[in-house]
Order: C-alpha cells, then sequence, then structure tokens
C-alpha cells in the first residue's frame, strides 16, 4: 500500500484521496525558521514503501525546496520510489524564450522534478507549444483532464450555454468541454502586452443574444484575459458571463478585479483551494490511481 504524505493545507483533500484509492496517510513535520529556512520531518516510516506527495504547486518559488527536501529525505531513508501528485503543476507557461535571454523555466522546472521525483500526475497542464509532458519530462508524468467533469457542472447549472476561450491556447479545453456538454463554443485571440494588460478580439455573438456565455480556461491567474474576454460580451448585450477556470491561481486582486468586472459567476476546480472551488477533481484523480493500483 503507497504512503500518501500531505503537504499543508491540503491535508482535507489527502484524506479523501487516500480513503478513495487505499493508500495509507504518512505524517509530515515542516517547520519555517525565522530566518526563512526550512526544517522537514517524515514522521512516518517510508523504508521499503511507495511513497507519494501531494501538493499543488502553485506559488511554486515557495515549496520548490521543500518538495526537494521531502523526495531527498525519503529517498535517504529508504523509500522503494517517491511520486508526486500536483493538481495544479505550475512554471508551465514559460514555454519558450519570447525575449533574448529569457529562461525557459518549464523546461529548467520539468528538469528539476524529474531530477527529485520518480513520476508525476497532475490535471491540465498549460500545455501550449509543449504538446505532450514527454518533449520536457524525464519521468512518467500523467495528465488527468477536468474537461468530463466541467461539462458536468455546465449541463446541471447553466440553462442554453455558449462557450468561450478567451485564447488560442484555450481552444483544446474549450472545444472538448463543449462537445461534452452539448453546447456551442468559440474561440478569441489574445495579445498580452503585460502581466495586467491583456487585449482579446472581439466575438462574434450576435447568434447566440439569448444563450448564457461561458467564458472557461485553464488558468486564471490576474484574471485579466477573462476580464478582457467579459467586458466584449458587455457591449455585445450579453448576459454576465459565467467564468470556469481548471485552475484558480488568483494572483493579486485577481479574483475581486473579475468580480467587480460583472461576472456573472466564477466557477473553479479544486485543484488549487480558493473559494469558488465548485467542480471536485479529488474523486477523479482517486478513480485514476484506483485503476493505475490495480
Ligand atoms: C495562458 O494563456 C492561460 O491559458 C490563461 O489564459 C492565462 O494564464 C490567464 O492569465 P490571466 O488570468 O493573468 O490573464
Amino acid at each position: 500500500m503507497s504512503l500518501l504524505f500531505s503537504y499543508p493545507d491540503y491535508e482535507e483533500q489527502a484524506v479523501l484521496l487516500a480513503k478513495e484509492a487505499g493508500y495509507e496517510l504518512g505524517a509530515i513535520d515542516i517547520h519555517h525558521f525565522p530566518d526563512g529556512e526550512t526544517l522537514l520531518q517524515l514522521e512516518t516510516d517510508v523504508k521499503n514503501r511507495d511513497v507519494i506527495l501531494f501538493c499543488s504547486l502553485n506559488q511554486p518559488d515557495s515549496k520548490a525546496m521543500t518538495i526537494m527536501f521531502f523526495a531527498r529525505t525519503a529517498k535517504e531513508l529508504g523509500a522503494k520510489s517517491v511520486g508526486l501528485i500536483t493538481p495544479y503543476l505550475g512554471y508551465m507557461r514559460q514555454d519558450k524564450r519570447f525575449h533574448e535571454g529569457e529562461a525557459i523555466t518549464s523546461n529548467i522546472f520539468a528538469a528539476f522534478l524529474s531530477q527529485h521525483f520518480d513520476s508525476l500526475i497532475t490535471v491540465d497542464p498549460h500545455l501550449h507549444r509543449h504538446k505532450e509532458m514527454k518533449e520536457i519530462y524525464t519521468i512518467p508524468a500523467q495528465v488527468i483532464h477536468a474537461a468530463d467533469a466541467i461539462a458536468d457542472w455546465i449541463k446541471d447549472n447553466i440553462d442554453k450555454p455558449v462557450l468561450i476561450g478567451p485564447d488560442e491556447e484555450s481552444d483544446q479545453w474549450v472545444s472538448d468541454v463543449a462537445q461534452r456538454a452539448g453546447a456551442a463554443y468559440t474561440v478569441l485571440t489574445k495579445t498580452r502586452h503585460g502581466d495586467k494588460d491583456v487585449e482579446v478580439s472581439v466575438p462574434d455573438v450576435d447568434q447566440y443574444a439569448d444563450h448564457t456565455p461561458v467564458l472557461v480556461d485553464d488558468i486564471i491567474s490576474t484574471a485579466r484575459t477573462m476580464i478582457a474576454a467579459a467586458g466584449h460580451l458587455k457591449d455585445a448585450g450579453m448576459k454576465p458571463p459565467v467564468c470556469i477556470g481548471v485552475h484558480a491561481v488568483f494572483a493579486g486582486d485577481g479574483y475581486e478585479a473579475l468580480q467587480k468586472a460583472g461576472a456573472g459567476k466564477i466557477v473553479t476546480c479544486n485543484t488549487i483551494l480558493h473559494p469558488t472551488n465548485a467542480i471536485d477533481l479529488i474523486r477523479l484523480l482517486a478513480e485514476h490511481l484506483k485503476e493505475r493500483e490495480g
């Protein structure tokens, strides 16, 4: 039976995952010293065990050292394998050197995780220029998709939806969700001029005037992408859009700004804990793990 450890704050999800997937829960103590350094202690014996760390990698810089300490220590103490379940995998968006001298952090972070962990499972990573995880991960890296769960939520909650993807990358998620929900969809184009300076094309939605617009994206971070798209929908005279994101990154004032911008309802999956979590993916993850364990 695998031993599942949880990064702080995600214990409730880990308990559910362990119960559903048939894992034993391990105990870990993470202490941050006043100087910012971290002491980590595995309180459950890992010798000869398959060990898994459950840790969503939003705010990855603050977690990277700790998860590396975890993996190294588990191996030193005799763990057979050390896997990572990370419902949100950070550092996937900088998949190209956009400007001279920039680091391609998606590749560097993938190399870092591949060096310390033996396997990885995540939910809808931002695969754009990299089409598959194996292009940058050298360990088995499996992807779980949220499309079915999102489509079910839309079917149960939205009358006459029309799905709108705010940029070209979102096409892969939006088209999939739309097909599963039996809904129409359209995809816009986006130009990002800066962190909070985003321009999206004007949607052609005249034929959907009596529909409920549903914006679907993988990540909501500053929310400026959703806000720009929502602005166009308002100008087009549509109802306030339902905004659905797989990953509730919500950096800075993103959440409040999206609320103020007139979003009808803001809904996310629980890959990152946030008040907008309304679509559960932990059971989906558990089912996948159960199947994998055979
Ligand atoms: C990247 O293109 C992603 O798919 C999202 O569209 C993007 O991360 C959203 O970022 P923000 O909320 O900061 O506009």
